[in-house]
């Protein structure tokens, strides 16, 4: 499966934050944006990954991410001029896509929490292995400002909706896609809704109609913040850095993800941290190679 992180917009709603820098790559404490999706990707083992954002912002994304062989993977780099809405990431991307199962990612959702990996890892396999598509929900206090999954009582989705007034669950659809290679023929057939945009929850609706979409779900051990808004921003960097300086770990280290992963070796790890040499990253990624046994489950 690929993958591909939507890393676009004008982020306008963080002015005057992204008058001049991507949304995505803004810090959440000690690390772009960007890189919680991509752990999230790598998490599901997702290696080969097409980062879409603006002809201005694609370069910055580029300086930071490289061709991805630091991190043992492959990054392409694909343009949106104006922005339409989530579900053109497929039509940009459709040559990268070239017929495979392909997972997207929003740029500002993070997520967190125990056996992630594992929980990621099955719904690429069910995709792979027997088509359809795969969402995730999570309950929230406010589920009108996302996507919303009606349900019955055996937590089948009867229908989807996006950002109800009076939404039918708590249950959000949260920002990560798992679709066959059927969707980019899909997101031609998207017709822009009221607000003016391509939405992939119609996406999700036509998958639906299908009777092949999974529900996942995300239980109360789970955190998943999305860091559109001033708050939202500020609580994910809280968030964050408790985590971190609580555990002495940190979360989304692409470096740790892809060495733990074995996709690069001990030498990959030395080098990036030589590269972040005199931070606490860097101290930290070096500090990798030494750890005790049995800390190192993702
Ligand atoms: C988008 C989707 C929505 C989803 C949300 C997750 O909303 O349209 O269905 O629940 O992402 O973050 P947006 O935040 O782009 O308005």
């Amino acid at each position: 499966m690929k993958g591909i992180v939507l890393a676009g917009g004008a982020g306008s709603r963080l002015y005057p934050l992204t008058m001049a820098v991507s949304k995505q790559l803004l810090p959440v404490y000690d690390k772009p944006m960007i890189y919680y999706p991509i752990a999230t990707l790598f998490l599901a083992g997702i290696r080969e990954i097409a980062i879409i954002s603006t002809p201005r912002d694609l370069p910055a994304y580029e300086i930071l991410l490289g061709n991805g062989e630091d991190f043992g993977v492959q990054f392409h780099y694909v343009e949106q001029t104006s922005p339409r809405g989530l579900a053109e990431a497929f039509l940009l991307c459709n040559d990268f896509i070239h017929g495979s199962s392909v997972a997207l990612a929003l740029g500002d959702n993070i997520l967190h929490g125990a056996r992630l990996s594992s929980l990621l890892r099955r719904a690429v396999r069910m995709v792979e292995n027997k088509g359809g598509a795969g969402i995730f929900g999570h309950a929230v206090r406010n589920p009108s400002d996302y996507g919303v999954m009606e349900l019955d009582s055996h937590k089948k989705v009867l229908s989807i909706e996006e950002k109800p007034v009076k939404p039918r669950s708590p249950w959000a659809v949260i920002g990560l896609y798992f679709y066959d290679a059927s969707v980019t023929q899909k997101a031609r057939r998207v017709e822009p809704s009221a607000r003016g945009e391509l939405e992939i929850t119609t996406i999700n609706q036509m998958y639906l109609l299908e009777g092949a979409l999974t529900a996942h779900f995300l239980g109360r051990g789970f955190a998943w913040l999305d860091s559109g808004t001033q708050e939202s921003l500020a609580d994910a960097t809280n968030f964050i850095r408790v985590v971190e300086e609580r555990q002495g770990t940190k979360v989304a280290c692409l470096e740790e993800i892809a060495f733990r992963s074995g996709w690069i070796g001990a030498e990959k790890l030395l080098a990036r941290a030589k590269k972040h040499k005199g931070t606490v990253y860097g101290a930290y990624l070096e500090s990798i190679l030494s750890q005790i046994p049995g800390t190192e489950s993702l």
